[in-house]
């Protein structure tokens, strides 16, 4: 493990555009993305024992329990942190006890500075139209994210065709609207008590504002990481 390593957590609503953001800087700064949600797909999609015990809760909305949570981000962490400078964590940790084991774990081995959380701010109604829009890859390895919307930047060349591997895109499970109205509710009932949290732990919260062009928000994220 790198001692400079650092750690960017991306706090948002579903939709914000973690993942998305996530992506691009994998692609444009070579760093590695930490998604739970992605990891909790593939686990169903192979079907593994996690990935059938998860399988109805990811349906629903809900949260997955943090004892699963916290043993997958470790045996990833474990896999994977030696080989890379920076991760992003999309959309984790999403609990104060996910929060809390997760911050111990940082702090025995890198300073407080390595760690940055950075919030996507956007309303509502504004995610539940980018969410019924949202294409995926449907490859486990890959789950690139794209949009059907006509004005949006992340369109595929070829309308349904992942232009990064080629495979069919496919909408989430959990995008029917009833679900994303459970997990905004979700959400919500979690995020101040994290943002709380972090503040009283010392950590910024730094804003991003996830209405601004996609290229726009990569733009101002690059520009506060590199001060
Ligand atoms: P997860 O996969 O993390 O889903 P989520 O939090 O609901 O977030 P999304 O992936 O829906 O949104 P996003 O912010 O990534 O938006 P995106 O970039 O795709 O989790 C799924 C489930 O797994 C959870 O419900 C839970 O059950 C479980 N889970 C996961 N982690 C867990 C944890 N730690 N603990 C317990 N359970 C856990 O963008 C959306 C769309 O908008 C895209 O089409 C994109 O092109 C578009 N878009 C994005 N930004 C912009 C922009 N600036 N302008 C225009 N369009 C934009
Ligand atoms: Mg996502």
């Amino acid at each position: 493990m790198k001692a400079d390593s650092r750690f960017f957590l991306f706090f948002g609503s579903p939709g914000a555009g973690k993942g998305t953001l996530a992506q691009m800087c994998v692609e444009r700064l070579g760093w590695a993305q930490l998604s739970t949600g992605d990891l909790f797909r593939k686990h169903i999609a192979e079907g593994t024992s996690i990935g059938k015990h998860i399988d109805f809760v990811i349906k629903s909305g809900k949260l997955v329990d943090d004892t699963v949570v916290m043993n997958m981000v470790s045996e990833w962490m474990q896999e994977k942190i030696s080989e890379v400078d920076a991760i992003i964590f999309d959309g984790f940790p999403r609990t104060l006890p996910q929060a809390q084991l997760f911050t111990d774990l940082i702090k025995e081995k890198f300073s407080q500075s390595s760690l940055r959380v950075f919030e996507l701010e956007v309303e509502s109604e504004l995610v539940i139209k980018r969410l019924s829009s949202r294409r995926v890859c449907s490859a486990k390895n890959c789950q690139t994210v794209f949009s059907v919307s006509p004005d949006s930047e992340r369109q595929a060349a070829v309308p349904g065709i992942c232009d990064r591997c080629g495979s069919k895109l496919i909408q989430r499970a959990d995008d029917a609207d009833e679900t994303i109205r459970t997990r905004l509710t979700v959400y919500h009932k979690h995020a101040n008590e994290l943002l709380n949290f972090f503040k009283k732990s010392g950590v910024q919260i730094e804003k991003l504002d996830g209405y601004k062009p996609l290229d726009e928000v990569f733009e101002n994220f690059v520009a506060l990481v590199s001060e």
